[in-house]
């Protein structure tokens, strides 16, 4: 049915219906980026997601939504009167996604075209570098802190998970859509991964490159020398291993967050947060 108000409002009768298939197990992390990859879409989860990520100017495909949320996003529907509104019982959504719908709309939105390293380094002078931080919530969480605390792009290597994955874009608070990133390092078309070689990269641009890490030669955070930088990368870790051996090696010098109390380190969301406003450049 077309409708001057919501465009086409669709109507699910079926948890098996394949024009909604887009959204159906959602809760499968492992399937869903094989799926979300091959067809070029990322999932936008909450309404307030869905409007930053059309603020964003990035391109809905299809809004999906139960009956109550539809008067809420009658605005955007009116502004993008082609994109087909499914819409449907509780009941009929939660068994096409596998979770409960109370955030409001999801929306199946086009990835952005990937950003180059230049794009995103352009102006720059605070950068956080991401190693395999796999954890779809750390990603979030750091993206939220680099938008709220100055930093100005975020490089993820190739084992990093995706910040458009539906989790990391929720815990940003949509930052993910307005933080300049790119993912570097990536393998060439023999297989040889350019991992941590991208680093070098940086320093060519006039970073300096630093690795966030407790390691033995790590100066302390508030060091005054620090500050000097104009361009300054900082390399994070994951949960567990940490910057990889590789990687520390290839920056020019390590900085630590000194723990007190038997602590061993902060949660890598919780240290870049730590980190990013000291680090923020002061003149
Ligand atoms: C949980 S930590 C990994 C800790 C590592 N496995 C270890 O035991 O040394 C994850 C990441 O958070 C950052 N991090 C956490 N605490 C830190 C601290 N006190 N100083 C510097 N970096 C820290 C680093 O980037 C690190 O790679």
């Amino acid at each position: 049915m077309a409708d001057p108000v919501h465009g086409p409002v669709i109507e699910l009768g079926d948890a098996a219906d394949p024009r909604v298939d887009v959204y159906s197990r959602l809760t499968d992390a492992a399937l869903r980026r094989r799926q979300d990859t091959v067809h070029g879409i990322y999932l936008a989860e909450s309404s307030q997601v869905v409007r930053r990520a059309l603020a964003a100017g990035h391109h809905p495909r299809s809004f999906f939504l139960a009956h109550r949320y539809l008067d809420s996003m009658a605005d955007v529907f009116a502004a993008h009167p082609q994109v087909p509104v499914y819409t449907g019982t509780d009941a009929v959504l939660e068994s096409i996604t596998g979770f409960h719908l109370h955030r409001g709309a999801l929306a199946a939105m086009d990835r952005p075209a990937p950003r180059t390293l230049d794009e995103v380094l352009t102006g720059a002078r605070r950068v956080a570098v991401l190693e395999n931080v796999s954890d779809h919530t750390n990603l979030g969480a750091i993206f939220r802190s680099a938008a709220g605390l100055g930093v100005d792009a975020i490089l993820i290597s190739p084992e990093c998970a995706d910040p458009l994955y539906r989790r990391s874009i929720r815990v940003s608070m949509g930052t993910v859509f307005g933080v300049p990133w790119a993912r570097v390092g990536e393998a060439d078309g023999r297989g040889r991964t350019a991992w941590p070689e991208a680093l070098h990269g940086l320093r060519a641009q006039g970073f300096a490159v630093a690795a966030l890490e407790l390691s033995d030669t790590a100066v302390d955070l508030d060091s005054p020398a620090l500050r000097d930088h104009d361009r300054l990368a900082l390399v994070m870790g994951a949960e567990g291993p940490g910057v990889t051996a590789e990687a520390l090696a290839a920056c020019d010098l390590h900085v630590k967050i000194p723990m007190a109390a038997g602590v061993d380190s902060l949660n890598v969301a919780a240290a870049s947060a730590v980190a990013f406003w000291e680090l923020r450049p002061r003149a």
